[in-house]
C-alpha cells in the first residue's frame, strides 16, 4: 500500500477490511490541544487493548493462532510436564480413512496392528455403520466425518471422498486430545508397524513443524503426484505444531486445490503454503507396485519398517500362503523384534565360497559363489510399476530376475521366530520349492533345507545412531552345521569391520589356523606370538617373489593389528607378504612371510550379478589399490 487514498479505497471495497474502518482513523479536525489529548487517549486505549490481548494470547499458546483455546492450553500444560519423555506410541493419534460400506472387508489390515488401549485414534467413516453388526472391539473406535458437500472438487477422474480424507487431520486435531505429539494418517489398507513408527518419530523434535512420509516407488506416480509429497497410503505424519497451523488454512486450501486428485496432494499443497517441506523416511511404503513384492521387501533400506500398503494389489508376500496369512506371518516376526524386521545382513562362508543375504523376518538368499555387497543390496525386479505395469523405472534400483535357476540364488522364506535366550531371537527360514540348478557348484547348496538366524534384539536406541547395516557370520564350528542346515549369527559390526576385512580374516583363518583376529580382545603382542608360532610351519612353503617392484599392491588390515601389518598381494604370482609398518612395534619389524593365495582366475558369475573381478584379479573381492589412498577414496 503506497498511499492512504489507495488504502481507504481498497478497505471500502473489501469486506474483510471492514475491521480497520474505525472512527479513530478518520477524526474530524479539532483544535490542536484536544487533538493531542485525543491521540494520547487513543494511544493509551489501543496499547491497553494490545497489552491485554497479548497477555491473553501468551497465556493461551506459545505458538501461532490457537484454534481452541481450552485444548491448546491443556496441551501446553501437559507438554511442559512430559516434554523430555521420548516419543512413544501413546503420543500418536492415528486417523484412518475408511467407509461404512467397506470397513468389514478392510478392517483386518488395521486390526493386525491396532492395539486397543495402547494405540489412539479413530477410523473416519462417511456415515454410520449399519446397526445390524455391532462395531468390532478389535477395530479402532469410529467417528463420522463432517459433511463435505460445500467443498469444491473438480478433478474429473477422482472422487469427492478425497476431501473427507484430507480433512481427517483437522477433525482429529479438533478433538482436542491430550498429550498428542503427532497425527498420523493412513488408509484402511495401510499396515503400520507402530513401535517402529514411534522410533522414527522420536528422532524428530515434536515441537517443530514436521511433515514426514515417503514417495511412491513408481516414478510414473511421482511424476504425476509430486516427489514433494508424503503418499497417503504409506502414511503421513504431521507434528502437533504443524497440525495446529494447518487446520487454520485447510478448508480454504482444499477449495483452492479442488483440481487435485488425492487427499495427500491437497494436504501437501496446503502444507506447502505454510512453507514446510516433506522429510522423507525410507520406512514408509506406499507399495505402488504390482506383481511379486519380494524384491522390494528383501532389499529394505537400513531404516525401521514403518508401513506397508496396497497388499491387496500385490501377490501374497510369502509363497504358498494367502494374503492375510502371509502378512500375519510378517507381523509375527515384527512382534518378536520390531526394529530388526526386514533388516539386511550379508555374510560369506569362506570354506564353501558361499554368500548369504539375510532379510530378517522375511527371507534368506544363498548364493553358491562370492557376490559383492553392491550386488546383494540391490532389489530383484520381481515387481512392475503401479499404473502401466512396466518393469521400471522405480525410485530404487533393481537387478533382473533371470529365468535360469543357475543365475539365481536359492531363496529361503521365514518359517518361524522364537526366543533364544533373554535378548536374542532365533528365526528359521525354509527353502522355497523353485526350479533348481543342476550344475556342480549348486550341488552342496541344494542340500541345505533350512537356515537358522541368531540375532540380538534391535533396541530403539540403536536406531538413533547413524544407520549402518549389521554384520553377520556363517557359523561353521560346533554342531550347528549339517548337510541340511547351517546357522548365521547377526551382530553389530566391529570398528573397522567391512566385508573386505571379513574375507581377508576368513582367508587367514583357513590358511593359518592358529591366527584369530579377535578384534577387541587380542593385543598386538598376542597376535604377534601366534603369528610367530606359525612361521616355522610356513617356512617350508616360503618361496621367493620375483619382480616384486612393479605389480604389488597394498592393503591395510583393519583390525586391532591396524597399522601393524601391511599385506602385499601379488596378483600375478599369487603370493602374500606381511610386513610390519608400525614403528611402535619394533619386534614385528622384520617379520616377512609369503603365503599361497587362492587361485586367481576370474569367476563366471551370472549375467545378472557383476563379477567380483571387475576391478580386481583377486577372486576374494578384496579391494586392492595401487596407492593406499585409493582404499579410502572409493
Ligand atoms: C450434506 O449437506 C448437504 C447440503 O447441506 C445435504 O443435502 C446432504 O444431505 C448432507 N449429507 C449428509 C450425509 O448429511
Ligand atoms: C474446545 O475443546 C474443549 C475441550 O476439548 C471443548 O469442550 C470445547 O467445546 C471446544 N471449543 C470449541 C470452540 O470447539
Ligand atoms: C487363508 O488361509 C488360511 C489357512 O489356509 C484360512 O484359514 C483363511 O481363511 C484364509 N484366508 C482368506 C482370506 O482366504
Ligand atoms: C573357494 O575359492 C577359492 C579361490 O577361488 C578356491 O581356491 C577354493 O578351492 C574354493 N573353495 C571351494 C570349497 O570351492
Amino acid at each position: 500500500m503506497s498511499s492512504s487514498s489507495v488504502k481507504s479505497y481498497s478497505s471500502a471495497l473489501d469486506p474483510l477490511n471492514k475491521a480497520w474502518k474505525t472512527p479513530l482513523l478518520f477524526p474530524t479536525v479539532k483544535p490542536i490541544s484536544s487533538l493531542i489529548s485525543l491521540f494520547l487517549k487513543a494511544g493509551l486505549a489501543l496499547s491497553t487493548v494490545f497489552f491485554f490481548s497479548l497477555l491473553l494470547r501468551l497465556s493461551i499458546s506459545h505458538y501461532g493462532q490457537p484454534y481452541n483455546s481450552t485444548t491448546t492450553f491443556n496441551h501446553m500444560l501437559h507438554t511442559q510436564r512430559t516434554q523430555h519423555e521420548p516419543t512413544n506410541v501413546g503420543h500418536i493419534v492415528f486417523g484412518i480413512g475408511g467407509s461404512a460400506a467397506t470397513w468389514h472387508t478392510r478392517r483386518h489390515y488395521t486390526e493386525l496392528w491396532w492395539r486397543p488401549g495402547v494405540t489412539r485414534g479413530f477410523v473416519w467413516l462417511d456415515q454410520n455403520p449399519s446397526d445390524t453388526d455391532p462395531w468390532p472391539e478389535t477395530s479402532p473406535p469410529y467417528k463420522i466425518s463432517d459433511n463435505t458437500s460445500s467443498f469444491k472438487y473438480t478433478c474429473p477422474y477422482g472422487t469427492r471422498s478425497a476431501i473427507r480424507m484430507a480433512r481427517i487431520v483437522k477433525e482429529s486435531f479438533e478433538l482436542g486430545l491430550e498429550n498428542v505429539r503427532w497425527f498420523v494418517m493412513g488408509d484402511d489398507d495401510t499396515v503400520f508397524f507402530p513401535d517402529n513408527l514411534a522410533t522414527v518419530l522420536s528422532k524428530y523434535d515434536h515441537n517443530q513443524m514436521y511433515y514426514i512420509g515417503g514417495n511412491s516407488e513408481s516414478v510414473e506416480q511421482d511424476l504425476v503426484h509430486f516427489y514433494t509429497m508424503a503418499y497417503g497410503g504409506g502414511g503421513i505424519a504431521i507434528s502437533y505444531p504443524l497440525a495446529e497451523e494447518l487446520v487454520t488454512i485447510l478448508d480454504g486450501c482444499i477449495d483452492r486445490y479442488a483440481h487435485l486428485f488425492g487427499s495427500d496432494q491437497k494436504i501437501q499443497s496446503c502444507i506447502s503454503e505454510i512453507g514446510v517441506e516433506i522429510t522423507k523416511e525410507p520406512g514408509f511404503h506406499q507399495v505402488d507396485i504390482r506383481g511379486n513384492p519380494y524384491g522390494l521387501l528383501a532389499a529394505h533400506p537400513v531404516a525401521p519398517l514403518v508401513s506397508l500398503h496396497h497388499l491387496d494389489y500385490v501377490d501374497p508376500i510369502f509363497p504358498n500362503m494367502n494374503r492375510s496369512d502371509s502378512i500375519q506371518k510378517l507381523v509375527t516376526a515384527y512382534k518378536a523384534d520390531p526394529g530388526r524386521t526386514l533388516q539386511k545382513s550379508f555374510c560369506y562362508d569362506p570354506l564353501r565360497n558361499w554368500s548369504v543375504s539375510v532379510s530378517w523376518g522375511y527371507s534368506v538368499e544363498l548364493y553358491p559363489s562370492l557376490v559383492t555387497t553392491k550386488v546383494l543390496e540391490m532389489a530383484f525386479g520381481t515387481f512392475k510399476t503401479w499404473s502401466s505395469w512396466r518393469s521400471g523405472p522405480f525410485t530404487l534400483n533393481t537387478r533382473p530376475v533371470i529365468n535360469d535357476p543357475c543365475e539365481m540364488p536359492l531363496v529361503y522364506s521365514l518359517d518361524s521366530v522364537g526366543n533364544a535366550g533373554f535378548r536374542e531371537t532365533r528365526s528359521r527360514y525354509r527353502k522355497n520349492l523353485l526350479r533348481e540348478c543342476q550344475r556342480e557348484e549348486y550341488k552342496e547348496a541344494l542340500g541345505v533345507q533350512h537356515i537358522d538366524v541368531l540375532a540380538s534384539r534391535f533396541t530403539p536406541e540403536m536406531w538413533i545412531k547413524a544407520p549402518r547395516r549389521q554384520c553377520c557370520e556363517v557359523m561353521n564350528d560346533g554342531g550347528s552345521r549339517t548337510k541340511e542346515s547351517f546357522q548365521v549369527m547377526i551382530r553389530e559390526c566391529h570398528r573397522f569391520e567391512s566385508i573386505t576385512r571379513t574375507l581377508l580374516k576368513a582367508w587367514f583363518n583357513t590358511k593359518i589356523h592358529e591366527i584369530k583376529f579377535e578384534d577387541e580382545k587380542q593385543t598386538d603382542s598376542e597376535f604377534q606370538a601366534k603369528l610367530e608360532s606359525n612361521i616355522e610351519q610356513l617356512e617350508s612353503s616360503k618361496s621367493e617373489i620375483k619382480d616384486q617392484a612393479s605389480d604389488q599392491v597394498q592393503i591395510q588390515i583393519y583390525s586391532s593389528i591396524l597399522e601393524l601389518a601391511t599385506v602385499l598381494v601379488h596378483p600375478k604370482h599369487s603370493k602374500f607378504q606381511i610386513s610390519n609398518n608400525n614403528p611402535a612395534n619394533q619386534e614385528m619389524k622384520n617379520l616377512d612371510l609369503q603365503l599361497e593365495l587362492p587361485s586367481l582366475e576370474p569367476t563366471d558369475l551370472d549375467a545378472g550379478t557383476r563379477s567380483l573381478n571387475d576391478h580386481n584379479p583377486n577372486k576374494w573381492g578384496i579391494e586392492l589399490a595401487e596407492e593406499e589412498d585409493d582404499i579410502h577414496g572409493d
